[in-house]
């Protein structure tokens, strides 16, 4: 493992973030598209399974569209599978592939779509009824988690099914596959994506210590604090330090604009006890005031040393641009991805730190984004997450109402027109939705 003290070189020319961005795989199967069950399989095991199949050459759809050939569930209960890919309902649904995942690791292993056998389908047999049960409907759980609720609580029961269930010893070799298990290690550096990683493996590094001694090796500003600080940052941030920074921010924000609206999201807002960073969103309740407003905290938090790196983006935003048809990995507001010094002293019941550490301070991961105020409810809603709530909400949008919805606005296709908002509740009650709390949101 990697210890803190060993300061990487410095390269000037720094490298813009790439860490959310998705890379781009060379498709070598046009014909042939895949799409993963989540079911079952998880969030990170179905990521990992996906970025192994682009790397193969495959295509990976996110969502199941008409256009997915080849579904690939790892739930071995068919009745509940078909359910669920019935209340999907793909038009295609009669000539899809419905495929167990030994399908895919037989694809896997030979690098190519391998032909689909008898063994490989998991059959349809949910219409007959079993004797005697009558004709009630079964409660149906929506498939788009903006109509559900689910709290943390929830997400752990999920977690304690998964256990139970246990997993197909195929897919847990292709995942101890030592490429993956490196490509793992090296994005969980912060600043570190997919590309930067496969780089790196191709150079036969397998290590942290291989790459900080490879004179070859040139890291940008955001590498470099994600090597000095990488114990701190993959360290998960407590809800108690997570109130202490927004205390913080809060004074370095009024500091500037005492009229300013500070909001705390992301993770923490859902009500969750840990997370990886803290996310807030600032803005000025005067329209255009917000422009000089990041800058500012910015200054005013170095002026308080403890400002250990901010990685500054300006706005792009445009609402001439508007509304996006293409699926966008950021959004345009001015933002900024920080890591701050956050002082014991300052937390109630002190940092959540490693055993021996007598620092009195840790480093954490704070971002915040800037919306102008009018954008302010969409800005919010869309930065509070989860993720796949957002995801869901978006698909909802688009194939339930005929709107586009994103971090900027909701726009109307059919009437050809913007629907303003200035909470959350208002864009629930245009998406035809009834309103979900934060704490509700964590699918
Ligand atoms: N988000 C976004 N655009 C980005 C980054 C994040 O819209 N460029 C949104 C995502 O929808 C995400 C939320 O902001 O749900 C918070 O992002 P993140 O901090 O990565 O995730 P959390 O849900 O807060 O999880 P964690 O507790 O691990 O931080
Ligand atoms: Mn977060
Ligand atoms: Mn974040």
């Amino acid at each position: 493992m990697f210890h803190a003290p060993i300061v990487p070189r410095v390269r000037k020319r720094s490298r813009p973030a790439e860490a959310d961005v998705p890379r781009r795989e060379e498709v070598k199967f046009e014909d042939v598209r895949l799409y993963l069950v989540e079911r079952k399989m998880g969030r990170s095991r179905r990521s990992f399974l996906t970025q192994l199949a682009r790397s193969k050459g495959f295509i990976v759809e996110d969502v199941l569209s008409d256009e997915v050939t080849h579904v690939v569930s790892e739930d071995s209960h068919a009745s509940s599978l078909w359910k669920w890919l019935k209340e999907c309902a793909p038009k295609n649904l009669k000539t899809v592939n419905v495929l167990d995942i030994s399908w895919f690791t037989d694809s896997m292993r030979e690098g190519r779509p391998v032909a689909v056998e008898t063994r490989h389908l998991i059959q349809d047999n949910f219409p007959t009824l079993p004797e005697g049960s009558t004709s009630t409907p079964v409660t149906t759980v929506s498939q788009y988690a903006c109509q559900r609720r689910t709290t943390t609580e929830n997400h752990n029961k999920i977690f304690t099914e998964v256990l139970q269930c246990g997993r197909s010893f195929e897919v847990e070799k292709l995942l101890s596959d030592e490429r993956y298990q490196t490509l793992k290690l090296f994005t969980s550096v912060f600043g570190v994506g997919p590309k930067t990683a496969e780089k790196w493996y191709r150079r036969g590094l397998r290590s942290f210590t291989d790459i900080l001694a490879d004179r070859s090796v040139h890291l940008n500003r955001m590498q470099q604090n994600g090597f000095l600080h990488y114990g701190d940052i993959t360290r998960a941030v407590s809800k108690a330090e997570a109130r202490s920074l927004r205390t913080i921010i809060d004074e370095a924000v009024r500091a500037i604009t005492p009229a300013a609206i500070l909001a705390l999201t992301g993770g923490f807002r859902r009500g969750k006890e840990f997370g990886h960073d803290v996310d807030f969103i600032v803005t000025t309740p005067e329209l255009g005031k917000e422009k000089s407003l990041l800058p500012n905290i910015i200054n005013g938090l170095k002026k308080q040393g403890i400002l250990l790196f901010c990685d500054y983006q300006a706005s792009t935003f445009d609402m001439a641009k508007l509304p996006s048809y293409r699926f966008e990995a950021m959004d345009h507001f001015a933002k900024c991805f920080l890591i701050l010094r956050l002082e014991a002293s300052q937390v109630e019941g002190g940092l959540h730190s490693a055993d021996g550490d007598s620092r009195g301070w840790r480093a954490v991961r704070v971002d915040l984004v800037s919306p102008p105020v009018d954008r302010y409810a969409f800005a919010l809603l869309g930065w509070t997450g989860s993720r796949q709530f957002e995801r869901d909400l978006r698909r909802f949008a688009r194939v339930k109402q005929q709107m586009i919805l994103d971090n900027h606005c909701l726009y109307d296709k059919t009437k050809k027109e913007f629907l303003a908002a200035t909470t959350e509740k208002d864009i629930f009650a245009h998406l035809g939705l009834e309103y979900i709390e934060p704490w509700q949101r964590n699918a």
